[in-house]
């Protein structure tokens, strides 16, 4: 069948992408499902800055590919074995396919599913195949999902069925944004009543982070971005002290807030002067998780000695280290009764033609979540 899609063809595009267009809007050829696959009706897929570091090259990935990640949509048709999802099915999508079968999927931590990293990376579904076409050339797959198209055919293990009634616009957030900054704090940290938390980078991401926080029962939140609008949004949803980045005393006036630092910070910005605020901020003793990825050639320098004599930890959080079917219904469940409040995250609702100047909006820093709506 035909669909429409924004697919990137070069790496070279320079803001503002309202002008330079990286993403071309294109009718394009896709295949019938295959065996463990299913062919999906968009219903939103949300821009995420994992999508705007493909366009500006700061995570290559192989082009041409049809982009987007974070989304929710309905089960049109179902490829050969797939039992467990019918036509009509609600689905969140989920940006690594987990194999259930390599190590790390039999350890409980299907986010690091081998198989799945290596057709993410080759731009292919999880069967190895490459569903989208214009004309003679295979196009490649975001991250199993290529979301930004009026259709896509994806595997069945990048799916998570939804039954809870939730706006389906709504329920894309919890594919990347909810997903990775909630998971975070819950489930990398495993925050626990009482303790402190910075948040430093207050995107889609680092705001789920920050409603993380005070579900687990934070009692100081320090919410830190360049941006004042971002630290305005952050005191509404629970923050308790708010600063700008680029206040000289930053360190120093965090400490004093918490009264020596934080037990949590979490680096959402994806930028190593991000990384080095996170891991100052925290107190001796303290954590610093990170979920962002910046320049595969970018190092942070640590000071080791730090690391070692004040006994602090540094962790990766990948896609919140998550369990995809177990987490994506409980997050829904907690939005439904109130305690995870990500409708206050949406943003603007864009068409399809319109996904170059969203991304405008997030390279300058200003969006929460915007969503391209189907
Ligand atoms: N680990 C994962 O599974 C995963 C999933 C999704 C996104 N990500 C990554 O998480 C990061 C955040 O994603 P997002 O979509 O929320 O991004 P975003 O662009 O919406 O938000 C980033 C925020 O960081 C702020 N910022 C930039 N530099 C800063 C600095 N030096 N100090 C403080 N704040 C600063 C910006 O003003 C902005 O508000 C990105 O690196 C993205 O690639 C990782
Ligand atoms: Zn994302
Ligand atoms: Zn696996």
């Amino acid at each position: 069948m035909k669909t429409r899609a924004a697919v990137l063809h070069t790496l070279d595009k320079q803001a503002p992408f309202a002008e330079s267009k990286p993403l071309k809007i294109e009718e394009i050829e896709l295949d019938a499902p295959g065996p463990g696959e299913v062919l999906v009706k968009m219903k939103a897929a949300g821009l995420c800055h994992s999508d705007l570091s493909v366009i500006n090259g700061v995570r290559p990935r192989p082009v041409p590919m049809a982009l987007g990640h974070e989304a929710s949509g309905q089960i049109m048709q179902v490829g050969e074995g797939v039992s467990d999802l019918k036509v009509g099915d609600m689905v969140v999508l989920v940006f690594v396919p987990s194999c259930g079968h390599c190590m790390p999927c039999m350890e409980g931590r299907p986010a690091l599913c081998e198989p799945g990293a290596d057709a993410n990376g080759k731009g292919t579904l999880l069967s190895g195949q490459r569903r989208l076409h214009l004309g003679s050339q295979a196009v490649n797959h975001h991250v199993g999902v290529s979301a930004f198209a009026e259709h896509a055919v994806v595997s069945r293990r990048s799916c998570v069925k939804i039954e809870q009634d939730i706006d389906p616009v709504e329920a894309a957030l919890f594919g990347c944004a909810v997903l990775t900054g909630f998971g975070a704090v819950v489930n990398t940290a495993k925050m626990t009543p009482g303790q402190s938390a910075a948040v430093i980078g207050l995107g889609g991401v680092g705001l789920c982070s920050l409603l993380g926080a005070v579900a687990s029962g934070a009692k100081d939140i320090v919410a830190i971005d360049l941006n004042d609008s971002k630290l305005e949004i952050a005191k509404s949803l629970g923050a308790t002290f708010t600063i700008n980045a680029r206040d000289p005393d930053v360190i120093a006036k965090v400490k004093e807030a918490t009264k020596g630092g934080v037990d949590f910070a979490f680096e959402m910005a994806g930028v190593i002067q991000a990384m080095e605020l996170s891991y100052r901020v925290t107190k001796r003793g303290g954590t610093t998780v990170t979920a962002s990825l910046p320049h595969p050639q970018h190092n942070w320098p640590l000071q080791q000695v730090s690391l070692v004599a004040e006994e602090r930890t540094i962790k990766g959080s990948y896609i919140g280290s998550c369990v995809p079917s177990r987490d994506v219904p409980r997050y829904i469940g907690l939005y439904l009764a109130g305690k995870l409040p990500i409708n206050k995250l949406m943003g603007e609702r864009l068409k399809l033609d319109d996904i170059n100047r969203g991304f405008d909006k997030l390279d300058a820093g200003e969006s929460m979540r915007d969503l391209v709506v189907f």
